[in-house]
């Protein structure tokens, strides 16, 4: 890589995101079928069926994105737009959109990078053999990402495989689960059948597209001790182990960890593997990995028999994420004192990121690009019609300062994902929460004129692309 004497490499991609459920819209319309998540994402405040309207209005956003000087964008491709049977039959519009989106942001020399799978598993698929739950998932989405390196391989040259493997069996309205099997042992067995569709994903694609990047992004919280008492350091480590280096193992070295693997057989909750399996997810050599950041979480060692009645076992996915995760013998989280926190007391800690690509780095030696970063605030407009997002710019600033120091330190990081590019349906939190550079004139329940406004942040960042990130030094 070619380093420029800033902070950030000569060809570092400068992008924004957004993924197809949480800003497309038309979920029912032109062809497409819906998704499991949009069937279960808490439709009192959530509703996917206008979104930010992109499906409508993605010329405009895209001219957007020039204006911006967006060098890639992230967004994701939406499985039951593609294929409203999951399989089978190709939806001639669903191609003929993301054709135009992509057509277009290539005559802007916007870098396309395409998420395969956040979390829109076709609710067809979910009712026919239960989803992830079946090895029967893992062809069909072998078919599905066939189908998009055929039409799209020849302008796409950057893929996300899946998003967050890592939090999507934490927040139930991301998956179905069945209520007769024990719901860790599901869990796991899912998460062994996503690592192997995962897997299939990469030779797919090295077969067809051998000229593309291929990596999958994980949402990672990394875990901080809560005092240096050795039962804790070991107890934020153990964590690690279950939340993060899981999956990390698993993608980047092929292996299920020893530690990990441990705990699964002891509560008798470790997944089926059959023959061939190993071999099929450790010949599937990423050349990445994305990474989803926002926070970090501070965890105390906890005994076997604490009492049940105080633990809280994963994210409630809800908006009150004060809610911690605890399992007993292993870890339970609370708030960190030393952080500040967003409005939805999501802890703020920019250090955590380069405390995390520096052991990302140490551990794997792999290419990073940040797939996620933003903060969801509560964004009014002003009389003037004008959104002073602060708060946003700041937290932006100071994880991109981060950012450039853990390149200093060594780390390889390639491009920079702000989340999101237009405000979008926040998984936990409807229209409430924006973390987009743009804004969209709807609230949860008024879908507005669907204006897009930009905000002050937007001409934030578009200078500090304009400088390659020496604007950053100075103030807002
Ligand atoms: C990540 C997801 O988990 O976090 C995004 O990949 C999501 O889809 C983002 O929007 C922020 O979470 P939330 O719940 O605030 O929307």
């Amino acid at each position: 890589m070619n380093y420029s004497t800033g902070p950030f490499p000569n060809d570092f991609l400068w992008a924004a995101g957004t993924s197809a459920y949480q800003c497309e819209g038309a979920h029912l319309t032109h062809g497409k079928t819906i998704s499991v998540v949009e069937k279960n994402i808490n439709s009192e405040y959530a509703d996917p069926s206008v979104a930010s309207g992109h499906y409508q209005y993605w010329d405009i956003d895209v001219e957007l994105m020039k204006e911006l000087g967006l060098k890639a964008y992230r967004f994701s491709i939406s499985w039951p737009r593609i294929l409203p049977n999951g399989r089978g039959e190709i939806n001639p519009e669903g191609i003929q959109f993301y054709k135009n989106i992509i057509k277009k942001l290539k005559k802007y020399e916007i870098e396309p990078i395409v998420t395969i799978y956040h979390f829109d598993l076709p609710q067809c698929l979910q009712e026919e053999y239960g989803g992830w739950s079946s090895r029967k998932v893992i062809s069909d989405f072998e078919n599905y990402c066939q189908v998009l390196f055929d039409h799209f391989g020849d302008d796409v040259k950057y893929w996300i495989t899946i998003n967050e493997q890592s939090n999507m069996f934490q927040i139930p309205y991301l998956m179905e689960f069945d209520a007769n099997i024990p719901l860790e042992k599901q869990k796991f067995e899912m998460n062994h059948i996503m690592t192997l569709a995962h897997a299939k994903a990469i030779h797919r694609c090295r077969e067809t597209v051998p000229d593309a990047k291929i990596g999958p992004a994980l949402g990672i919280i990394p875990n901080y001790p809560a005092s240096p008492k050795p039962e804790d350091i070991l107890a934020a480590k153990k964590a690690d182990d279950l939340r993060t280096f899981l999956f990390t193992d698993l993608y980047l070295k092929g292996e299920y960890k020893t530690t990990v693997w441990n705990f699964l057989v002891e509560n008798g909750i470790e997944p089926n593997i059959y023959e061939g399996d190993m071999a099929c997810i450790k010949s599937a050599k990423p050349d990445f990995l994305g990474v989803n950041y926002y926070q970090t979480r501070v965890v105390k060692f906890i005994p076997k028999d604490a009492d049940e009645k105080d633990l809280k076992l994963n994210f409630d996915g809800e908006d009150d994420d004060t809610q911690y995760e605890a399992i007993p013998g292993l870890f339970e989280g609370q708030k960190n004192p030393y952080t500040d926190k967003t409005d939805w007391d999501w802890e703020i800690d920019p250090v955590g990121l380069r405390y995390l690509l520096n052991e990302i780095n140490d551990r794997y030696d792999i290419p990073i690009i940040i797939t996620e970063n933003g903060i969801g605030t509560v964004d009014e407009l002003t009389e003037n019609g004008e959104i002073h997002d602060d708060e946003k710019i700041t937290f932006l600033r100071d994880h991109l300062n981060q950012l450039s120091l853990a390149i200093n330190d060594g780390v390889e990081v390639w491009g920079f994902v702000v989340w999101s590019f237009i405000d979008l349906l926040s998984t936990s939190s409807g229209f409430r929460k924006r973390y987009g550079l743009v804004y969209i004139d709807r609230t949860d329940f008024d879908t507005r004129s669907l204006k897009r406004i930009k905000k002050k942040s937007f001409n934030w960042y578009q200078n500090v692309i304009l400088t390659d990130g020496k604007s950053l030094q100075n103030t807002n």
